[in-house]
């Protein structure tokens, strides 16, 4: 029975070699669909045919060269009047370039029209076997050429190492462009590598009354495509000779690829039948072995297959999932920061902690990054863990210094600092967990509940404490440069601690000094500072006094959604203060219900903080002696609310501005509303930049 069907398949295959070799007849017109095994090719170099009728120009030899020819040459008719003669003519074939190893893999193949099948005296590997370094660009070569390169040659001024390239008389292409075809479905051009080992279709189409030439590629998977890769203008009435013969060339250099024809189509009459690529010879697959073992041993040597199989994979499995847990707790340990080893937490530590940085564990986003809570494994302590997203290294040595330096700072007014974890663009930084949140969201926000004067006047000693530490206490001067009320958290008894200390730093070090970098919050932000870009104590206390209003008048330094006279609230306090009715800024929401004194002496020392000469406001040893009761307030004359207001608006200065900035300068000054999404602007440290440092250690 199997051997029944083996004949009649043989006598199917017979029958349909004989009815391509009957069409090929025809000298103008053939097709190869099924073999080239009766196509009585001109063969030389390399070339040869493989029993299942496949064409194979070159196998992975290093350079080599070989030639296909159809053995008639085509009759071009160039001598004839122009009135009878016409040059066109159509193509279609299929090509497959099998790299050797899984590696880049050469040369190429070319489509040739050619005046001789003698190419003796070509060259390989970047001439692709159809010239050589005498001939190269002759133009009495009289040859016509499409190649598909898979090398890039800087001598044939290739454009990469995928390329399908118009060559007349020279490899160096008249044009080219990079291998892809045009998907008919998806209506969009992709990308197609030739040394895939995949079959390539490819039709070469030549319109002489146009003088227009198409390439179109495709996988074999796909229809011609409705619009060609190239079309060029070329005119071939110089370039063809009356008689030509067409094949195909390929040539390998140091690296190889097998290049193999599967089917050819041929037509100087007419639109060349399309190839079907079902009938096509297959491609050796890689995993075929020539000559294959005795059914026996082929059998043992398939057992011990498998059992490498099953290692191999067993080894493989393990292999990813240790690698996929080691770049999942990956980081990044340098030898300078071996000496901050009990600051350094373990990212592993810290995923646990945060139950791997779930969403449900998100305490807020702020400008620097995400901050999630966590519970420290082993202490059951609970802490918040800042992920601040870096992408260069530079300055990170100095940042963790200054991080490791300032975990040494105590005082119960500031979040502590427990230490930091860095991975790959990624510094982690380990807070306190402070169970109350920020200050902003008892301030700003009406669903949470109201804070009454005396935890508000609490919180802002305990701030002004934090900051005479910073300041004046500690061994060195830390400068803060970003006091402002959702910087200040607070503790389960409601007290008020600073935080985020010196994060501005990270941003500051690759000082170039054309782009001067200014890290801060606008409303905040000292005007002074953005002149000399210089941090300074008086810069803290200007952003301190700030902070002060924020608090008694419950409102942000800058509310755009106010009128031009109530947007600042430094130049609402000030008027009131000029009516001699300061109380009236008082946050409507505390209903009157505060010690007159205390809140007078809050919004009076607000607006001295604010002024606009840092030499007339307070140090933070005054404040805390108003504060205290210690001493009286200085009778500062009061400054015009249009000087703090113009000042501020200096904060962005034109000459600073990148596109955002100065669309905000812009509608600061004028009158429309600027949508602000968090609670004040933050001088996002990728569009606004200082020179100077936001954190100072050292006097
Ligand atoms: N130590 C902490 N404990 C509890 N919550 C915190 C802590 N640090 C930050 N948060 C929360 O995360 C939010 C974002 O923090 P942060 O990045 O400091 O904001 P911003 O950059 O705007 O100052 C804060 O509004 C606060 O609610
Ligand atoms: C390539 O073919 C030539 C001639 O057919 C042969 O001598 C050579 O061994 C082949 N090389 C490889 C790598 O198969
Ligand atoms: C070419 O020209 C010759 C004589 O001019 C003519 O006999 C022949 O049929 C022509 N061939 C083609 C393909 O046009
Ligand atoms: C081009 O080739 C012809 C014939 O081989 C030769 O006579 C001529 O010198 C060549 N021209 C150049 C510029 O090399
Ligand atoms: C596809 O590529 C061709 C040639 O590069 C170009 O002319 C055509 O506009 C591209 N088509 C699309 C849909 O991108
Ligand atoms: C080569 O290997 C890469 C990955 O190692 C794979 O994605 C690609 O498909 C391989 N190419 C061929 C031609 O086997
Ligand atoms: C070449 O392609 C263009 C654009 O698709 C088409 O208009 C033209 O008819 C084609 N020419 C040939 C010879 O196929
Ligand atoms: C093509 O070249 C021939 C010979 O040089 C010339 O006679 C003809 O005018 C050219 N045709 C076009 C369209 O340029
Ligand atoms: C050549 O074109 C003619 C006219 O369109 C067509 O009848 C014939 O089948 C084509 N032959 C081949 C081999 O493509």
């Amino acid at each position: 029975m199997a051997a029944a069907f083996a004949a009649f398949h043989f006598w199917l295959l017979s029958c349909l070699a004989v009815t391509s070799l009957v069409r090929a007849e025809d000298h103008d017109q053939f097709i190869f669909n099924n073999g080239f095994l009766n196509a009585n090719l001109h063969l030389d170099g390399n070339a040869k045919i493989q029993s299942n009728g496949l064409l194979q120009l070159t196998n992975t030899s290093k350079i080599v060269v070989g030639h296909a020819f159809y053995p008639s040459p085509i009759n071009f008719n160039t001598s004839s009047p122009s009135s009878a003669r016409s040059l066109s003519f159509s193509t279609n074939f299929v090509i497959a370039l099998v790299p050797e190893w899984n590696v880049s893999s050469g040369h190429g193949i070319a489509f040739v029209i050619s005046p001789s099948m003698d190419f003796s005296h070509a060259s390989g590997s970047e001439y692709l076997g159809l010239f050589s370094t005498t001939n190269n660009g002759n133009s009495s070569n009289h040859v016509f050429a499409v190649e598909f390169d898979t090398i890039e040659s800087l001598d044939m001024e290739d454009i990469d190492n995928n390329h399908v390239g118009i060559d007349v008389n020279s490899l160096i292409s008249i044009r080219s462009t990079t291998a892809a075809y045009y998907s008919n479905e998806e209506r969009e051009n992709r990308s197609l590598e030739l040394i895939s080992g995949h079959p390539i279709h490819v039709w070469v189409d030549y319109n002489d009354g146009e003088k227009l030439l198409n390439v179109t590629l495709a996988p074999t998977t796909s229809p011609k495509p409705y619009q060609p890769l190239l079309t060029t203008s070329v005119n071939l009435s110089d370039i063809l000779v009356d008689t030509m013969y067409v094949g195909f060339s390929a040539a390998t250099g140091s690296i190889a690829s097998n290049h193999y024809v599967l089917g050819w189509s041929f037509n100087r009459s007419g639109q060349a039948q399309s190839l079907e690529i079902s009938k096509l010879p297959e491609l050796p697959t890689p995993s075929e072995v020539p000559n294959l073992p005795k059914a026996g041993r082929r059998r043992k040597l398939d057992q011990l297959f498998m059992i490498i199989l099953a290692v191999v994979v067993l080894v493989m499995i393990t292999g990813a999932a240790y690698f996929r847990w080691r770049k999942k707790y990956e980081e990044i340990i340098e030898d300078w920061e071996k000496e901050y080893g009990p600051q350094r937490f373990l990212y592993k530590t810290l995923y646990k902690a945060t139950k791997g940085f779930k969403d449900k564990q998100l305490l807020g986003t702020g400008g620097f990054g995400k901050v999630y809570k966590g519970t420290l494994p082993f202490s059951d302590e609970q802490i918040a863990v800042k992920k601040v997203s870096h992408e260069s290294n530079q300055g990170m040595k100095e940042f963790v210094s200054e991080i490791v330096c300032m975990g040494r700072l105590r005082h119960r007014n500031l979040v502590r600092l427990l230490g930091y974890c860095r991975r790959k663009k990624e510094l982690l930084l380990v807070y306190d967990y402070m169970p109350n949140g920020s200050l902003d969201k008892y301030l700003f926000n009406d669903d949470n509940p109201n804070l009454n004067w005396s935890q508000r006047f609490q919180i802002i000693r305990g701030v002004a404490s934090a900051l005479l530490y910073l300041h004046e206490e500690w061994e060195q001067v830390v400068l803060h440069r970003d006091i402002k009320a959702s910087n200040v958290l607070l503790d389960s008894n409601l007290n008020g601690r600073l935080g985020d200390f010196g994060l501005a730093r990270l941003y500051d070090h690759d000082s170039d000094p054309l782009t001067t970098r200014l890290v801060g919050t606008l409303g905040y932000l000292d005007p002074e500072l953005t002149r000399t870009g210089k941090a300074t104590k008086t810069a803290d206390l200007f952003a301190f006094g700030a902070f002060l209003l924020e608090v008694a008048c419950g409102r942000k330094p800058i509310d755009p959604s106010l009128s031009p006279e109530e947007r600042f609230l430094v130049g609402l306090v000030s008027r009131c203060w000029k009516r001699g009715v300061i109380l009236d800024a008082s946050d409507p929401r505390l209903q009157g219900n505060y010690v007159v004194e205390e809140m007078e002496k809050v919004l009076k020392l607000g607006m001295l903080c604010s002024n606009s000469r840092p030499d007339l406001r307070p140090t933070i040893k005054e404040v805390v002696q108003y504060l205290d009761d210690n001493a009286s307030l200085p009778h500062t004359p009061l400054e015009s609310a249009e000087n703090i207001i113009s000042s501020i608006l200096e904060t962005l200065p034109p000459d600073h501005s990148t596109e955002t900035n100065r669309s905000i300068a812009n509608n600061l000054a004028s009158d429309c509303i600027i949508p602000l999404s968090s609670s004040v602007v933050r001088a996002s440290p990728n569009s606004i930049s200082s020179t100077d440092t936001v954190l100072h250690i050292g006097r």
